[in-house]
């Protein structure tokens, strides 16, 4: 997709991953990005520092907790409302807390499905879009076992599976409609790290020593492989892996056993 012109949604922007994602759309001359979310004083902040560096419209911060239906389908519609299209969503919010393990489904995997149902009622040719691309961001714990954080690795092995088969299975996110694909970074440095907390059955100062020692990914290194999947329009229901072993490469699964024709 040429970025020029293009306008993105991205939930969860207010800093870490998400905000240099919307960074990254703006340096490459996007005509708008929604940065949505729940901590008002930084998304605001760095809607207004996006303001000043890239120009008069070019962020607009959209309070939004992720977990309220409402909300988040009043993000997309104020940003469509704001720029009169959109192009790419990113289904980022997320959280890192075991001892809160129900709002963490809701957070990383329930408001990744709303969005993605949403990103297609807003951007899909079947409902008078103009067709887009959907990055949903799992982790690498959407892939292999998590250490110590059973309940995240589920959302994000959730993300990684309904992902999957929605870009498979649901005719709206065919290659020329509405690109879906789905980024599992390694560890990275996000303030993110810091905040995860432990479930009950671990120690939380083993937790923060185990945070002391990762050798976490520079945000950098995530964003340029967001940035591949939103550039090249050949890449649809990809699976992106952003690690320190491989860099970014991509994970490859068995194919389905076929489908019967009656469906
Ligand atoms: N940093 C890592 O090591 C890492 C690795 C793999 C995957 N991820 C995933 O990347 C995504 C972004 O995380 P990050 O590392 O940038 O963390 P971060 O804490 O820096 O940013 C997360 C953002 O989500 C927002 N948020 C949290 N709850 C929300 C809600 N209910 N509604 C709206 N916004 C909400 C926060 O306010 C914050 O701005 C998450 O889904 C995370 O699980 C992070």
């Amino acid at each position: 997709m040429r970025i020029q012109g293009k306008v993105a949604l991205i939930t969860g922007a207010a800093e870490g991953l998400g905000g240099a994602f919307a960074e990254e759309l703006l340096k490459k001359g996007a005509k708008g990005v929604g940065i949505a979310d729940v901590n008002v004083s930084k998304g605001k902040e760095t809607a207004g520092l996006f303001l000043s560096k890239y120009g008069h419209q070019k962020a607009i911060f959209l309070q939004c907790d992720v977990t309220s239906e409402k909300q988040l389908e009043d993000a997309f519609r104020k940003t469509k409302e704001e720029y009169g299209r959109l192009d790419i969503v990113c289904n980022n919010a997320g959280i890192g807390d075991e001892r809160k393990w129900r709002l963490m489904i809701d957070i990383n995997l329930a408001a990744v499905v709303h969005g993605t149902y949403l990103a297609r009622k807003y951007m899909s040719k079947q409902h008078g879009g103009s067709g887009g691309l959907v990055v949903n961001i799992a982790s690498m714990a959407g892939l292999i076992l998590g250490p110590l954080s059973p309940v995240y690795t589920a959302t994000k092995h959730g993300v990684v599976g309904f992902t999957r088969s929605m870009a498979s299975f649901d005719a709206a996110f065919s290659k020329d409609d509405i690109r879906l694909n789905t980024i599992c970074p390694s560890f990275s440095d996000t303030s993110i790290i810091n905040k995860t907390v432990a479930p009950e059955f671990v120690d939380g100062d083993i937790m923060k020593q185990v945070a002391g020692t990762l050798k976490l990914l520079p945000v950098s290194r995530v964003a340029e492989g967001f940035m591949r999947l939103v550039e090249d329009d050949d890449l649809h229901d990809q699976v992106m892996r952003v690690t320190h072993e491989r860099g970014i490469d991509f994970q490859r699964f068995k194919p389905n056993p076929p489908m019967p024709s009656k469906m």
